[in-house]
């Protein structure tokens, strides 16, 4: 697939993947959700760790206002259907992907928008940026995934402000109400995001897969569900991995060759990867 509203570039084991569509603040059209998906699932099995951002002033304006919401609504029911399906599926493989997914955030960050970052992993913003879930402004609720990302990056209170007023808040704010990872002056974004991928990129990628899939699933368990399902998967994942944390992990440990509260092991093996 040739693309158009994204950039893609590899760099050693990192996916950068960029919205190139600034003139429109990189606005969600159904054709960029497609491009999206599709790099996802190309560069899955190449990446420990995928940085996903926008160019130009804005992360992401949510939904294209005009061709997503207006121009499907007046090809009718299927159309307008479909384009959602697209971006669903694009916040889908993003949610399930199993890589780690790192937001860069410099900027707009709208409805849609809103929802691509909280189905990232983390979401490194700059403390000017700014975010809203906006829907109510124009008439609507947020729908498409964007309400599920509200109560789940911040509280039932917050929630229910921020997407009953529409209300905008900035990167600094979003920190503190638990939206985003965490929010750093402009200057440190590129370190800030540079430093959590290249931690993310040295644990055992079997692992990082696990924990993420696991911990989205025992968040909606009791604890004697979680127990069970925790150690079925423990076993699955170690199975997965040829015991390489037994090998490995408690293996130079053993040899006392670090220190596993303060570091990771050193990988040793390549089939690893
Ligand atoms: N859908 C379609 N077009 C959008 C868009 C969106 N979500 N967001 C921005 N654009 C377009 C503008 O219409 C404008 O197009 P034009 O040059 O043809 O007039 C262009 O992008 C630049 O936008 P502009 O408003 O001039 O930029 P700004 O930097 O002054 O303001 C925003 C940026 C994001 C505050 C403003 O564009 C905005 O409010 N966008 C809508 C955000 C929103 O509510 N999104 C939720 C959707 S689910």
């Amino acid at each position: 697939m040739q693309y158009e509203y994204i950039e893609l570039i590899v760099e050693e084991n990192v996916g950068r993947l960029t919205l190139d569509r600034p003139e429109k603040r990189n606005a969600i059209v159904p054709e960029l959700a497609l491009e999206v998906t599709d790099a996802l699932e190309r560069i899955e099995d190449d990446v420990r760790a995928v940085v996903l951002e926008g160019k130009g002033s804005a992360f992401c304006a949510g939904m294209d206002l005009e061709k997503r919401f207006y121009e499907t609504r007046q090809e009718g029911p299927r159309a307008f259907y479909e384009a959602g399906r697209k971006t669903g599926t694009m916040f889908t493989t993003l949610f399930d992907y199993n890589r780690p997914v790192v937001a860069k955030i410099d900027g707009w960050t709208f409805g849609a928008g809103y929802c691509l970052q909280a189905v990232c992993d983390f979401a490194i913003t700059t403390e000017e940026s700014v975010f809203g879930l906006s829907e109510i402004n124009f008439g609507i609720i947020p729908g498409g995934g964007a309400m599920w990302a509200a109560v789940n990056t911040m509280n039932r209170r917050k929630a229910l402000y921020y997407t009953s007023t529409g209300e905008s808040f900035t990167g600094a704010e979003a920190e503190e109400i638990g939206a985003v990872t965490e929010a750093v002056p402009e200057d440190d974004l590129d370190d800030a995001v540079e430093n959590l991928v290249n931690s993310l990129v040295e644990k055992n990628p079997v692992a990082m897969q696990f924990n993420t899939a696991v911990l989205e699933r025992v968040r909606y368990m009791d604890f004697h569900e979680a127990l069970d399902y925790e150690r079925g998967k423990s076993e699955e994942m170690k199975y997965y991995q040829q015991d390489e944390w037994v090998d490995e992990g408690i293996g130079q440990f053993k040899e006392r060759e670090y220190k596993p509260g303060l570091e990771a092991y050193d990988e040793q093996s390549e089939e690893s990867s």
